[in-house]
């Protein structure tokens, strides 16, 4: 029984289009600040939330439903047991340990391990369709260990990356200009982590190529001011770390931005971990890092080859080799 009338001679509704489900794995500061920020940009039906400590879990689940008259319509739905997550077209993977204080994110990686090769079979089994976006650290080697366990092909596989590492790169270059962040178009590649890579040689700020627009401005600029923004960037998790224990909405609405380009199919280009074999010259051994990727409905649509220095080249190559040796001690 409807509690609304039908008016007359109102013909059954039409089929409606499948509804758009993402699933959050961990409702740590991570997984919720996704979480809401998805929910805030209308971009799932549903959401279904998963962790393993019930009470958290609930309470989280009860606290965002307690908004429903401020936001647009969506189901939220959370369980310790992952069927709950069964048909989705997005499963979001957070959990696991964080850093503590000055630790590496490859530090983190058995703990991280161990956990992934619970969760992922029965995730990629309930959704067998679905992307997955892999967002805990080392997120590079756990994107890597999620498509080895999911049986999923490549192209459905996607690490968080350095979206997010772009994004404080384009807001350190945006600040020291006094430029909008929107114009610089500024790219880190490589790990997320401490060898990512800056890539000074493509950079442009409202279409003109960064040295060139330094030079005219006569903003004096030296090599060192360049890398002192690219430490920032490596220093700039630890900093916030180190002040407010984690880092979450930088995570939050990068992720959220990366669901929106996949589930909208917006065809849109991010860097993003994907695997990188035979790319960029990079032959050696299954390794995933961030390159320039465009993303859509199906995941990673394909890469685009982006000009590199030699220096610069040599720097992802260095990059892929830290995170292949780390990942050689896997034995997966
Ligand atoms: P947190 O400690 O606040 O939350 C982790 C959550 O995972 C907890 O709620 C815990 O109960 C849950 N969990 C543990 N085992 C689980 C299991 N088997 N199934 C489901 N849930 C489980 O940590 P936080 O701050 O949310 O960070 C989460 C991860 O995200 C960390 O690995 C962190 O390093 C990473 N991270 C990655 C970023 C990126 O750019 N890729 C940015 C920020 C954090
Ligand atoms: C970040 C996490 C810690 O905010 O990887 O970069």
């Amino acid at each position: 029984q409807s509690f609304f009338k039908p008016i007359h001679g109102a013909s059954p509704p039409p089929p409606t289009n499948r509804n758009t489900k993402i699933s959050v794995i961990g409702v740590g500061n991570v997984g919720m600040a996704i979480a809401q920020t998805i929910l805030t940009q209308d971009l799932a039906d549903e959401i279904a939330l998963v962790d393993v400590n019930a009470d958290k879990l609930r309470g989280e689940m009860l606290d965002l439903q307690h908004a429903a008259a401020f936001l647009p319509r969506t189901t939220i739905s959370a369980s310790v047991d992952p069927t709950i997550t069964f048909g989705s077209d997005l499963v979001i993977v957070t959990a696991g340990a964080r850093q503590l204080p000055g630790e590496s994110r490859l530090n983190l990686l058995q703990r991280n391990v161990g956990l992934f090769s619970k969760i992922i079979p029965p995730l990629a089994a309930g959704s067998p369709e679905a992307v997955m976006l892999v967002v805990s650290n080392p997120v590079d080697v756990l994107t890597y260990v999620a498509w080895k366990l999911s049986g999923f092909p490549a192209n459905r596989v996607i690490g968080s990356g350095t979206n997010l590492d772009s994004s404080r790169f384009r807001f350190l270059i945006a600040d020291h200009l006094d430029v909008n962040a929107h114009d610089v178009q500024a790219y880190i590649m490589g790990e997320h982590g401490d060898s990512s890579v800056a890539l000074w040689s493509s950079i442009s700020v409202g279409g003109v190529p960064i040295l060139s627009f330094l030079d005219r401005q006569e903003i004096a600029y030296e090599k060192q001011t360049l890398e002192k923004i690219h430490k920032e960037v490596v220093q700039g998790a630890y900093e916030v770390i180190g002040l407010k224990g984690y880092t979450s909405w930088a995570i939050g609405y990068s992720v959220a931005n990366l669901a929106r380009s996949i589930l909208r199919d917006q065809r849109k280009v991010h860097l993003v971990s994907v695997l990188a074999k035979g790319l960029y010259g990079i032959d050696e051994g299954e390794v995933f890092l961030s390159l320039p990727a465009q993303l859509g409905r199906s995941g990673v649509l394909g890469v685009t080859s982006l000009h590199l220095s030699e220096e610069e080249s040599q720097q992802l190559q260095k990059s892929a080799k830290t995170i292949l040796e780390v990942q050689s001690q896997l034995g997966i």
